[in-house]
């Protein structure tokens, strides 16, 4: 089988890295470019970031596009520094990239490598749905030619992580994400229902040091910011790093891990609640918030004892 063909929109981001490096690492995954957006940085960062990332990789020959700075409907200006580092990267402020990203926008890259590669290209967004509606927007065709989206964001059955209500990449930018979900292309939403349970715990972490891989020792470098991010909210209730990202990943690789609900899932706009990804869960005909939307694939499980040893077994052999 030829490597599945993917294009990661992303914003990295400590988890972003890990869930980069890990699909570089993935002989099943053809990473054919990163698409980047606003979200845990800036999107001038996020571009820089994903060049730096692909330099450690010694994967440079990957092009970087630079996508949104902003949501569908408004500026952005609050980047998380107090979880992912004010460089994104757990604060180890890396040198400058001798690479540059493309001219191509990220929703211009997407639209060309998914428009002259029918049926081919799965789409893996980890970050705010911005990039993907501008594409849907540029080119709708998109939605009849990709393989598969793939997106790490929202929580079906569970509470949100941005605020009680909302996951944050889906929060970030509610209203790209209805127009996302609402597409009728193959969409697999990957939320905090999994990303929760997929804890890396202090021990792997300290193997990802021991490794001589590059990745994995940049990993070893920014990881323990977001530990400590994680033990102030959770205390130790949490037993260690939630890999959002990476499942997104793990979920191309081994989809068998999962336990998958099909469900039509609105997202909320308004008020307290905005960012809520709302599946409904029980056929319903007076359910008019759902009228006419398709079926999309929600993960509301996961064997993540196996995806997190696979994603060790790959980025720190
Ligand atoms: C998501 O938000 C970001 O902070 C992470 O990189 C991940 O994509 C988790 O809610
Ligand atoms: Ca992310």
């Amino acid at each position: 089988m030829p490597p599945q063909k993917i294009i990661i929109d992303t914003d990295p981001g400590i988890d972003d890295s890990m869930a980069i490096f890990f699909a570089l690492s993935s002989p099943e995954l053809e990473v054919i470019g990163l698409t980047t957006v606003f979200g845990n940085v800036h999107v001038d960062l996020a571009a820089t970031n994903a060049l730096r990332l692909l330099e450690i990789a010694g994967r440079t020959d990957i092009p970087v596009a630079k996508g949104a700075a902003n949501s569908l409907v408004g500026d952005y200006d609050n980047p998380p520094a107090h979880i992912h580092g004010d460089d994104g990267q757990g604060n180890v402020h890396l040198p400058p990239p001798a690479g540059k990203p493309i001219d191509q926008t990220s929703a211009q890259f997407i639209v060309e490598q998914v428009m002259s590669n029918p049926g081919e290209i799965t789409l893996v967004p980890i970050g705010p749905l911005t990039n993907i509606a501008l594409a849907l927007r540029l080119e709708p065709r998109i939605a009849q030619n990709v393989k598969q989206v793939v997106l790490m964001g929202g929580n079906a059955l569970v509470p949100g992580n941005s605020t009680p209500a909302a996951e944050a990449n889906i929060k970030d930018d509610p209203e790209a994400a209805d127009v996302v979900f609402g597409a009728g292309w193959p969409l697999t939403m990957v939320g905090l229902d999994v990303t929760t349970k997929a804890v890396v715990t202090d021990e792997q972490l300290q193997s990802y040091a021991r490794s001589s891989s590059p990745m994995a020792q940049h990993i070893a470098r920014i990881c323990p910011f977001y530990l400590d991010f994680s033990r102030r909210v959770n205390g130790n209730a949490v037993g260690g790093l939630l890999v959002h990202d990476s499942t997104a990943v793990a979920y191309l690789l081994v989809p068998d891990a999962f336990t998958v609900k099909s469900w039509p899932v609105r997202v909320e706009t308004q008020g307290m609640s905005r960012g809520k990804t709302w599946p409904m869960v029980r056929p319903n005909t007076r359910a008019t918030y759902w009228h006419n939307r398709p079926n999309v694939n929600v993960c509301v499980d996961i064997d993540s004892a196996r995806t997190i040893a696979l994603e060790f077994s790959r980025v720190a052999p």
